[in-house]
């Protein structure tokens, strides 16, 4: 099937500081948001397209056969959403030599790696990652922890990828995190808890869009796909 989609739904995306690309008054120009929006649009395979994220408000899908006609997403519940999102080994997991162990967690799980780089995080980008946090006392302390030295950053796609990687990671405090888990096996301090996941699929799209350029991130398909997902 040939399709050709539209959407109008726009990810929760309010800046993009990479390159210096962020206009004056802290929003996206409208060649941005389409790259970003185009970017999102890409990572998803043609044959699972009819089944992204609920952002998407809605898909106008064009085949050869027919006309143009609207498609819901939200009306075809028994497909499955594909969702991206941004995991970040911080400055101590760099450090303490912890980038491969962490990225083969997500690895031996079965998630599709589509952006990793080594990367040293300036203050702005900082702040606008955390920006929810901002009135939080620990705020300042963030800041300097994630500016600190080297991060690695990840884009991460795969059905149910958020909540999963969530609980990959175990709770912020490392002592209340569940062995087995990377934080739970690997940290043992809420100001040094090694690796940062997306809290949402709203904000994975955020935070890739935030982190990763135009170009960085890797349409692929993996070889062991099939012996993934029946
Ligand atoms: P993250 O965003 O880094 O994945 O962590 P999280 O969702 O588990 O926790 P969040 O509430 O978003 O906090 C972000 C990071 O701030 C540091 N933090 N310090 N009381 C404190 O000193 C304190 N509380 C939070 C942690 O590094 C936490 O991961
Ligand atoms: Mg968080």
């Amino acid at each position: 099937m040939e399709a050709l989609a539209v959407y109008g739904g726009s990810p929760n995306i309010s800046s993009h500081l990479h390159g210096g690309r962020l206009e004056r008054n802290g929003s996206l120009s409208c060649a941005q948001k389409l790259s970003l929006r185009t970017q999102y649009l890409s990572s998803f395979h043609p044959s699972s397209l009819l089944s992204c994220s609920p952002l998407l408000n809605h898909v106008k899908i064009r085949t050869k056969k027919s006309k143009t006609h609207i498609f819901l997403p939200h009306l075809v519940a028994s497909m499955e959403d594909v969702e991206e999102t941004y995991i970040m080994v911080k400055p101590d997991g760099v450090q303490r030599g912890l980038v491969g162990e962490i990225i083969s967690r997500f690895e031996k799980k079965g998630f599709l790696l589509k952006g990793l780089k080594l990367f040293q995080c300036p203050k702005e980008l900082a702040e606008e990652h955390y920006k929810d946090l901002k009135a939080k006392s620990f705020f300042p302390k963030l800041i300097n922890y994630i500016t600190s030295g080297p991060v690695v950053c990840m884009a991460w796609e795969g059905v149910g990828v958020v909540a999963s990687a969530r609980k990959l990671i175990g709770a912020t405090n490392p002592l209340q995190a569940e062995p087995g888990t990377i934080r739970g096996d690997l940290a043992v301090q809420t100001g040094r808890n090694v690796v940062h996941g997306s809290d949402s699929p709203e904000n994975g799209m955020r935070e890739i869009a935030l982190w990763f350029k135009e170009g960085e991130l890797c349409q692929w398909k993996q070889a062991q796909a099939s012996w993934l997902r029946e």
